[in-house]
C-alpha cells in the first residue's frame, strides 16, 4: 500500500525578520542566537545597548545577521520607534519573542505599590505595548506572523513570596489566548512559554544560596532547566513547524507543574 510521503517539519526561519525583547542577557540573549542560527535576521532590544552590540557581534561572527535597537517596553513611543527601526532596516517584523521582564519576590501583602507598579508595568502592560505594536504592524503588511510570550510556570500555578510575579504572568497568559482569539483570522498566531527555573541573571544569586540548591533538590528533576532544551519549545512555536498551534501556554519546567500536593 502506498502512502502519501511525510514531510519532516520545518523549523527554518529563513527569511523572516524576528524582534527579540530583553535581549541583553538570560532567555533573550540565547533566543536571539538560536533564532539566528536557524535563519532569521533578528532585531534585539533592551535598555543595556553595550550588551546589544555585544551579540549583535557574537551573531556576526557565527554567521548571522542581527541589529540592536534600544527599548524600553514600559514606554509606548520606545516601543514604536524600535519597532520602526526595526521595519526600516530589516523590514516588516513576523516573529516577535515578547520576553523581557522583572521580578521583585515577596510575598503579596508585604509587596509596595512602587515594587506592584515596577512588576506590572514591565511584565503585563509592557507586554501588551510589545505585542499589541507588532499585531498593528502584521495586520498592516497582512504578514501573518508569530508572537510567542514569556510567561512562566508561575502565572500557571503560584510559589511561596512571588506574588505580584505570578499575577503578572497569570496575566500574560490570559492576555496570549485573547489575542490569539483575535487574531487567529490574520494569520497571527499567539502563544505562551511558560519555562520553569532556569539560571539567568534574574535568580542567579538565589540559586547558588543553599535554599536556592534545596529548591532545586525538591523539584520532580531536581535540577535546574538548561538553555538549549528551550531552543525546541522557541522554534516549534515561532517558524511553520507549529503553524496550526495558537493560544497555548507551554510549560517547559521538566515536570515541576505535576509536583503532587
Ligand atoms: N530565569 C527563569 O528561571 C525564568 C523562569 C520563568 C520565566 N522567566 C521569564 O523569562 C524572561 C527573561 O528573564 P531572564 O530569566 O532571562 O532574566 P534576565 O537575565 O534578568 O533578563 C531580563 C531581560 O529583560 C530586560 N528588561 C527588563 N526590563 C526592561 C524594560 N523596561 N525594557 C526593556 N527590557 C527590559 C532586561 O534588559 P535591560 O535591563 O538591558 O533592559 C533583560 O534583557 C522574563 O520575562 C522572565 O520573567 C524566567
Amino acid at each position: 500500500m502506498k502512502t502519501a510521503p511525510i514531510d519532516a517539519p520545518t523549523y527554518n526561519l529563513s527569511g523572516k525578520v524576528a524582534l527579540v525583547t530583553g535581549a541583553s542577557s538570560g532567555f533573550g540573549e540565547h533566543f536571539a542566537r538560536v533564532l539566528a542560527a536557524a535563519g532569521a535576521r533578528v532585531v534585539v532590544c533592551a535598555r543595556r545597548e553595550d550588551r546589544l552590540e555585544t551579540l549583535v557581534d557574537a551573531i556576526a561572527a557565527s554567521g548571522g545577521e542581527a541589529l540592536a535597537v534600544a527599548m524600553d517596553v514600559t514606554d509606548a513611543g520606545s516601543v514604536a520607534a524600535g519597532f520602526e527601526a526595526a521595519e526600516q532596516n530589516f523590514g516588516p517584523v513576523t516573529v516577535l519573542i515578547n520576553n523581557a521582564g522583572v521580578a521583585v519576590p515577596k510575598q503579596a501583602h508585604k509587596t509596595s505599590e512602587q515594587d506592584w507598579d515596577f512588576v506590572m508595568d514591565t511584565n503585563l502592560k509592557g507586554a501588551w505595548l510589545v505585542a499589541a505594536e507588532a499585531a498593528r504592524r502584521m495586520v498592516a503588511a497582512d504578514s501573518g506572523g508569530a508572537i510567542v510570550n514569556i510567561a512562566s510556570v508561575l502565572g500557571l500555578a503560584t510559589s511561596m513570596g512571588h506574588g505580584v510575579y505570578a499575577t503578572s504572568k497569570a496575566g500574560v497568559i490570559q492576555l496570549t489566548k485573547h489575542m490569539a482569539l483575535e487574531l487567529a483570522g490574520k494569520n497571527i498566531r499567539v502563544n505562551a512559554i511558560c519555562p520553569g527555573y532556569f539560571k539567568t541573571e534574574m535568580n542567579d544569586e538565589y540559586f547558588a544560596s543553599e535554599a536556592g540548591k534545596q529548591y532545586i533538590a525538591s523539584t520532580p528533576g531536581k535540577r535546574l532547566g538548561e538553555m538549549q532544551e528551550m531552543n525546541g519549545p522557541l522554534l516549534l512555536l515561532a517558524s511553520d513547524a507549529g503553524s496550526f498551534i495558537n493560544g497555548i501556554a507551554l510549560p517547559v519546567d521538566g515536570g515541576h507543574l505535576v509536583t503532587s500536593i
